[in-house]
């Protein structure tokens, strides 16, 4: 993996922005007004109690939702308007997104259930690079070996690394380490961390889990479908993180 690009300055430019977002439905408020911004490289968690609006705000960025207000862009291009078919294409191209491990075919092996989920969503994604991507996930020596005998954190690594594999300009993750105990949660978000310092993928996370402090650059906290606060963590920048690649 060549370590060029990931040395550049993080926080030089911004992948997403969400402007003004506001949503409700018959049963309530889900946002009332929501704004940030995400910049490149950052690895970035969106956090507040249950209800505060995190998923829904996944949901506006994903473009499955449309807001009664306000507007994303990410790559500079206003997905909240984008037509059914550029936006099913943007995404292919632009967006990786995880809600929770996928089901995995027990049947198949790691390699071949993340091939098969890259390919639901129509991407082509090569040997060379399904190594590259378990390299991430600490998952080589599991690659050729059935899926399905692992553990829950195994079954959402396997999700991650069918959605890293396309190389995803962001990757959304909404609770990854729920079903998780903590020391494999700690080792999702170190590898997620991993993503941002060794691909150009930027990762937005929606997570209950207070250890995410140790990992994230950013923290968004949500609530009652506000901003309520913006938390930056001092993080070694570039280099130094791409120790072992
Ligand atoms: N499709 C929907 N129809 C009706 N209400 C909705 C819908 N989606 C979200 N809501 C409501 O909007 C509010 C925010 O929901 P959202 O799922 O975004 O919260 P959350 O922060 O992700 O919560 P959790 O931590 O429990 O996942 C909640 O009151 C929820 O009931
Ligand atoms: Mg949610």
């Amino acid at each position: 993996m060549s370590a060029p690009e990931s040395i550049r300055p993080r926080g030089s430019e911004m992948i997403a922005t969400v402007r003004g977002l506001a949503k409700s439905y018959a049963t309530g408020v889900a946002l009332r007004d929501v704004s940030f911004d995400i910049p490149r490289g950052e690895f970035v968690s969106l956090t507040g109690h249950t209800a505060s609006g995190k998923t829904s705000v996944i949901s506006v960025m994903e473009g499955i939702v449309k807001p009664d207000r306000g507007e994303v862009t990410i790559f500079g291009r206003n997905v909240t308007n984008m037509s059914e078919r550029r936006l099913d294409a943007f995404k292919r191209k632009n967006i990786g997104i995880v809600y929770q491990a996928a089901l995995i075919d027990r049947s198949f092996t790691v390699a071949e259930n993340v091939r098969l989920m890259a390919n639901a969503n129509r991407q082509k994604i090569s040997n060379r690079r399904i190594v590259e991507v378990a390299g991430l996930f600490n998952m080589v020596d599991r690659l050729f070996g059935q899926a399905g005998s692992g553990s829950g954190g195994e079954q959402m690594r396997i999700s991650l690394m069918a959605a890293v594999a396309p190389s995803p300009g962001i990757l959304l993750v909404d609770e990854p380490t729920s079903a998780l105990d903590k020391g494999t949660s700690e080792a999702v978000f170190g590898m997620l961390r991993d993503v941002t310092r060794q691909e150009d993928t930027t990762v937005l996370m929606v997570t209950h889990d207070p250890v995410a402090k140790e990992y994230v650059d950013r923290e968004i906290v949500l609530e009652q479908g506000r901003v309520l606060d913006e938390i930056l963590y001092d993080r070694a920048t570039s280099a130094d993180n791409i120790i072992g690649v």
